[in-house]
């Protein structure tokens, strides 16, 4: 089938899509879009995070069907202006929340999401945005620095 969405900005058809084929595959192996990270493809992990119509979701878990008509915004596309790193993922580097970096990508859309909903979270409010975001490398306290540092920064700029 054809699924026509948009992605980071920009409108694109995606041909030969099957039916059981995720989000998570069409962007990642034809849109040439590797950021969102494929770690469980079962909804577990929250590598694969990315936008659907303003909405965080595991984008294994939705048919690339699904999106025909939506718009998907991914790692990629969070910087403003399409170019450069988000505060997120400036924060992220500065505070040393990134090691083997699989779990990076979802982290830094479901902060992004946290922080424009609640731009200055609590603790309690930082773990709980990140819940089902699963990381194995650093014991979650660089990442919770991040989310602190970045929404610091976005406070001091707005
Ligand atoms: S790859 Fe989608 S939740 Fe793990
Ligand atoms: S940095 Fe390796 S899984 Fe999080």
């Amino acid at each position: 089938m054809r699924v026509n969405l948009t992605v980071n900005g920009v409108e694109q058809t995606v041909d030969d899509v099957w039916e059981g084929e995720s989000l998570l595959y069409a962007l990642r192996e034809r849109l040439g879009l590797p950021g969102s990270k494929n770690a469980c493809e079962q909804g577990e992990c929250g590598s694969c995070t990315v936008y659907l119509d303003g909405v965080p979701v595991c984008a294994c878990l939705v048919a690339a069907g699904q999106a025909e008509g939506r718009e998907v915004r991914t790692v990629e596309g969070l910087a403003p202006g399409g170019g450069g790193l988000d505060p997120v993922q400036e924060a992220f580097v500065e505070a040393g929340a990134v090691q083997c970096g699989f779990c990076t990508p979802g982290l830094v859309v479901q902060s992004h999401d946290l922080i424009e909903r609640v731009p200055d979270p609590s603790d309690a409010e930082i773990r709980e945005a990140l819940a089902g975001n699963l990381c194995r490398c650093t014991g979650y306290e660089k990442i919770l620095d991040a989310v602190r540092l970045a929404a610091r920064r976005k406070a001091s700029t707005t």
